[in-house]
């Protein structure tokens, strides 16, 4: 079929046909992050569209736990047990990759996390690791994996950052990183524009329900603003977004209201803290905006108390 009958073909398909059309089938994807949370909805919705996927990150116990449920599916997965903070080893990874699978068609960068902290609380080493496991993990694997994509002149590649990027927040380390990942992605699409490699950020909004992040990163769900909660996502939805994504060829996936906000950032943020200020003052305390149960919140996760209580007894294990 030619282009102008393909796109003929596409403007006479329903949309709710559309969604079924998206065939990952003989594509390889890697996903880092993808023994745990995000990583591994993603890693399971790719397969379950027929591509072959590569799953990285540091734990080989939950690493052969994704792996085992996607070929429980019918599903085809292989798992490498990485850390994607250390250059050599990623480096390592790419040729091992090239060796067993001859590349890679699709890269989706979920790795790393960050514990929401303040200033005074945010060590230099915790913002180092931080930075390293989000905005330089995805870093080194994109430009070990490049060479070969921009050979092929074909490729996907996939930022998972963050909707706090934007918002008000105390959290000097998560936040930073969130936008190095998105300033990451716009250079990337500068930079790729004439190749056929598809450049894609993600902005999800919180995931409901919790995803092991919440686990990993404690004390962070009690500090997101309370209007935050109404707009979060299922990993269901997440994965059907990016498979979205990835069909329509986006730029940027993110929530709609969060996209229609981000630009009035700089003129909404202060009247914002403004009126959180007068409306909620116990919460002075806890940080601008902070405290979903509008009642102080320790500042510090360190003396003693168990954030855990707010949560419920077992995050969602996806
Ligand atoms: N969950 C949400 O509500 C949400 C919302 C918006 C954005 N996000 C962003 O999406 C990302 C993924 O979220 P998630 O819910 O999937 O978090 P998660 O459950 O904590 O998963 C993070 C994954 O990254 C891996 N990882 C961490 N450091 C690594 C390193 N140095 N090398 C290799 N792998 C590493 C972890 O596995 P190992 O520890 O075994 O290495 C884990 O598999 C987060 O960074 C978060 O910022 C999450």
């Amino acid at each position: 079929m030619g282009p102008v009958s393909q796109g003929a073909a596409h403007l006479f398909t329903s949309r709710k046909r559309r969604r079924h059309l998206l065939d990952l089938s003989g594509e390889r994807a890697l996903i880092t992050g993808g023994g745990h949370g995000l990583g591994r909805a993603i890693a399971k919705g790719l397969a379950a569209r027929g591509a072959h996927v590569l799953v990285v990150s540091r734990r080989q116990a939950a690493l052969d736990e994704t792996v085992r449920q996607i070929h429980d599916s019918g599903g085809r997965a292989d798992a490498f047990a990485v850390d994607l903070t250390d250059i050599a080893a990623v480096r390592q990874m790419a040729e091992e990759i090239g060796r067993q699978h001859g590349g890679v068609d699709i890269v989706v960068l979920a790795a790393g996390g960050g514990r929401f902290l303040s200033i005074e609380e945010t060590s230099e080493e915790e913002a180092a690791n931080i930075m390293s496991s989000r905005y330089l993990s995805a870093f080194y694997v994109i430009r070990s994996l490049i060479g070969p994509m921009l050979k092929q002149d074909r490729g996907r590649i996939v930022i998972i950052g963050s909707s706090f990027a934007w918002l008000h927040s105390f959290n000097v380390a998560y936040k930073a990183a969130a936008h190095a990942l998105h300033g990451l992605a716009q250079a990337l699409e500068t930079d790729l524009y004439d190749t056929n490699i598809q450049v894609m950020y993600v902005e999800p909004p919180p995931i409901w329900p919790l995803t092991t992040f919440f686990v990993h990163n404690p004390g962070t769900a009690q500090r997101l603003p309370a209007f935050y909660w109404r707009f979060t996502w299922t990993p269901e939805q997440l994965v059907a977004y990016i498979l979205r994504g990835l069909e329509r060829r986006s730029a940027y996936v993110s929530h709609p209201l969060m996209r229609l906000l981000n630009p009035l950032y700089p003129v909404v943020s202060r009247p914002l803290l403004w009126y959180s200020r007068r409306r909620f003052p116990a919460l002075e305390d806890g940080g601008p905006l902070s405290g979903r149960r509008r009642r102080p919140i320790a500042r510090t996760s360190a003396d003693g108390r168990d954030f855990a209580d707010d949560l419920p007894a077992s995050p969602h294990q996806i």
